[in-house]
C-alpha cells in the first residue's frame, strides 16, 4: 500500500539530524507557515503527513483574515482613481459632481481606510509570528507597501480636494497615478508568493 501523498509532501520539511528531546522525534516545519510541530517518526513515505497545530492554525486564520483586508483595500486603490478620472468630467456644482463626492467619500472611509489597517495589523502579525523578518521578499513587500501607503494617503488629499471643488490636477494626471496601485500590487503578490529571495 503506498502512503505517498506527493502534493502535502511539497508542503513539508523535515529537518533531519535536528532530533530534539525524545528520539524518533522530528521537529517537522510547515514550510509556508514556517511553525514548527514535534510529532513521532512516521515509516519511511509517511513523512507527509500533517499534523493540525493550534498556533498554526491562528496563522492560517490571520492570514484569511489578511487576504480578505488586502483584496478590500486594494479593490478601494483600483478604483478610487477611476472616480476621479470620470470627477474631472463633472462641471463643479453639478449634481453629478456632488454624487461623486458622496462615492469618493464613502469609498475611501468605509472600505479603504479600514482594510489598509487590517492589512497591516495582520500583516505585521504574520511577519512576527512567521519569522520572516529576515527574508529579502519581505524587505522588499514592506518597501512597496510603504509605497503603496503613501499612495492612499495622497488618493485621500485627492479626495478632500475634490469636495473642496479644487481641481489642481488634469484628468491624464489621474489615468497615470490609476496604473501605480495596479503595479505595486503585481509585484507585492510576486514577492508573497514567489518568495523569490
Ligand atoms: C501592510 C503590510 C504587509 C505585511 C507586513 C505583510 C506581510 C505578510 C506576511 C508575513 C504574509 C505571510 C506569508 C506566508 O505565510 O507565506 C503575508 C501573506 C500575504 N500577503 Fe501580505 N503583507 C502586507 C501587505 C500586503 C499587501 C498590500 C498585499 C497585496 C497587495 C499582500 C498580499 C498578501 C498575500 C496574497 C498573502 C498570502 C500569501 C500566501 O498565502 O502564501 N500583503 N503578508
Amino acid at each position: 500500500m503506498s502512503h505517498n501523498h506527493g502534493h502535502t509532501d511539497s508542503n513539508l520539511k523535515i529537518l533531519k539530524g535536528l532530533s530534539v528531546g525524545e528520539p524518533n522525534k522530528q521537529i517537522c516545519v510547515h514550510w509556508k507557515t514556517l511553525t514548527t510541530s514535534y510529532y513521532p517518526q512516521p515509516p519511511e513515505g509517511r513523512s507527509q503527513i500533517r499534523m493540525p497545530n493550534m498556533s498554526e492554525d491562528v496563522y492560517l486564520w490571520i492570514k484569511a483574515l489578511h487576504v480578505i483586508a488586502v483584496i478590500s483595500w486594494m479593490a478601494g486603490m483600483l478604483y478610487l482613481p477611476r472616480l476621479f478620472v470620470y470627477h474631472c468630467d463633472a462641471d463643479i456644482g453639478s449634481k453629478q459632481s456632488e454624487t461623486f463626492k458622496v462615492m469618493e467619500r464613502r469609498l475611501l472611509r468605509a472600505i479603504i481606510n479600514p482594510a489598509m489597517g487590517v492589512t497591516w495589523l495582520a500583516g505585521l502579525y504574520l511577519a512576527w509570528s512567521g519569522h520572516w523578518f529576515t527574508f529579502g521578499w519581505l524587505h522588499v513587500k514592506l518597501a512597496l507597501v510603504l509605497a503603496m501607503s503613501a499612495v492612499h494617503g495622497f488618493f485621500s488629499r485627492c479626495v478632500k480636494d475634490f469636495a473642496a471643488d479644487r481641481r489642481p490636477r488634469s484628468q491624464k494626471f489621474y489615468r497615470i497615478i490609476n496604473e501605480v496601485p495596479t503595479v505595486l500590487m503585481i509585484v507585492i503578490v510576486i514577492m508573497v508568493i514567489v518568495k523569490p529571495f
